[in-house]
Order: C-alpha cells, then sequence, then structure tokens
C-alpha cells in the first residue's frame, strides 16, 4: 500500500542522520526569536505550487528555522517550562509517528491506551494519589488545566443536585498561567484572582 520512492529512501537516511546528530550534539548555542521580517527574508514562501521538496524543507529547517526558535535543552536555557525529553523518548516519537496509530479510543488503540494507563498508574503512585485515579496524557499546559479544571466542575455538579445549573467560580493566584484566565472563559465560569 505504501509505496516508498528512492527519493523517501533518500530522504529517510538525511532525517535520520540529521536527527542522530542533534541528538548527539551539544545544544547550539542559544538561539532566539527572528522577527516576521527576518524570517520573511530568510525562509520566503515555504507553501509554493509544486511543494519544496523533502530535501530543500528539510535544509530550510536546519539551516533557518531551528535556529529561530530556542532550543529547550541547553543548560541556560530556564525559563518557561524546558521539555527534557530523554534520547530514547525522542527517538520513540519517531517510531510512534510511523506506527500511525490514534490512542482517542480502545477500540482503535487499545495497545496504546494500554501504555499510557501504566505510565499514568506511575505518575499516580509517585504523587500518592488512589488506586481509582485516572487521566490521560494532553498536549500540553493549557489543555491540561481546562480539561482539570472542567473535571472539578464535573464533580461538583454531581455532589449536589443543586449545583448542576450554577455557574462555577475559580479562585487562582495573580501569578497563575495566562491559561487559566483562558480556561475561566471558555468555561463561562468566574475567576477571582
Ligand atoms: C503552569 C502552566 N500552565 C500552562 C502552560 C501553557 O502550556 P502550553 O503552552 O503547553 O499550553 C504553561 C506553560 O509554560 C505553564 O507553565
Amino acid at each position: 500500500m505504501h509505496r516508498v520512492t528512492p527519493e523517501i529512501e533518500a530522504l529517510s537516511r538525511e532525517i535520520l542522520t540529521y536527527t542522530m546528530d542533534r541528538l548527539k550534539m551539544d545544544p547550539p548555542e542559544l538561539d532566539h526569536p527572528l522577527s516576521q521580517a527576518a524570517l520573511e527574508a530568510a525562509a520566503g514562501q515555504t507553501i509554493t505550487e509544486s511543494g519544496l521538496g523533502g530535501e530543500t524543507a528539510l535544509r530550510l529547517f536546519i539551516d533557518t528555522l531551528a535556529p529561530a526558535c530556542i532550543s529547550e535543552d541547553h543548560p541556560r536555557y530556564l525559563a518557561f517550562v524546558p521539555t527534557a525529553p530523554t534520547d530514547v523518548s525522542t527517538l520513540f516519537d519517531l517510531v510512534v509517528g510511523a506506527s500511525n496509530i490514534c490512542a482517542s479510543s480502545w477500540l482503535e488503540g487499545a495497545g496504546a491506551i494500554y501504555a499510557e494507563n501504566q505510565a499514568l498508574r506511575w505518575i499516580s503512585d509517585i504523587a500518592g494519589f488512589p488506586p481509582e485515579a485516572g487521566g490521560v496524557f494532553v498536549s500540553g499546559g493549557t489543555a491540561g488545566n481546562l480539561s482539570a479544571l472542567v473535571a472539578a466542575r464535573h464533580d461538583w455538579r454531581q455532589k449536589q443536585p443543586d449545583h448542576a445549573t450554577q455557574r462555577g467560580l475559580i479562585l487562582s493566584s495573580r501569578g497563575a498561567h495566562a491559561s487559566v484566565q483562558q480556561a475561566a472563559h471558555v468555561m463561562d465560569a468566574d475567576l477571582i484572582q
């Protein structure tokens, strides 16, 4: 079904070589963002009628786009929430991507969800959560804050029938991440900071 052309074979070798080089190298010196105008001048139009082709797209990423992003594995990167993937987890992202699976429900993703549940159980035990604790991995902090707040409201509404029609109120510190304000907005809940 999947026809792997010689071009894709060659590109896969280049991609794997770059990936292994990037994993082995010391993180690039602290990069920095560029302005929209500077990126337009350096990268130009990236979506074209006939496509850039894999090799050109890879070079564009390596030479121009990646240096306009801060490599968060740099030891002097202390801002925000640095990602800390191990080499193995980065490589496994490649494996999971190539496997073309969807972990939305047990029907199509039982194996992946089983593994996700094992990881969640491990984290729950570290946090001292009870055996019935469950969860799901989400894409980032914004989705995590929103899902946690919706889950908390659901629980609050289940416990008292007269809560079902009541508007929620979230209390947070003024230092809370901006996504808490966005979550309150999405949930149509009040927020006191
Ligand atoms: C506490 C907290 N919540 C939410 C976020 C937003 O995360 P994301 O950009 O992954 O949605 C961050 C990101 O730094 C955060 O530190």
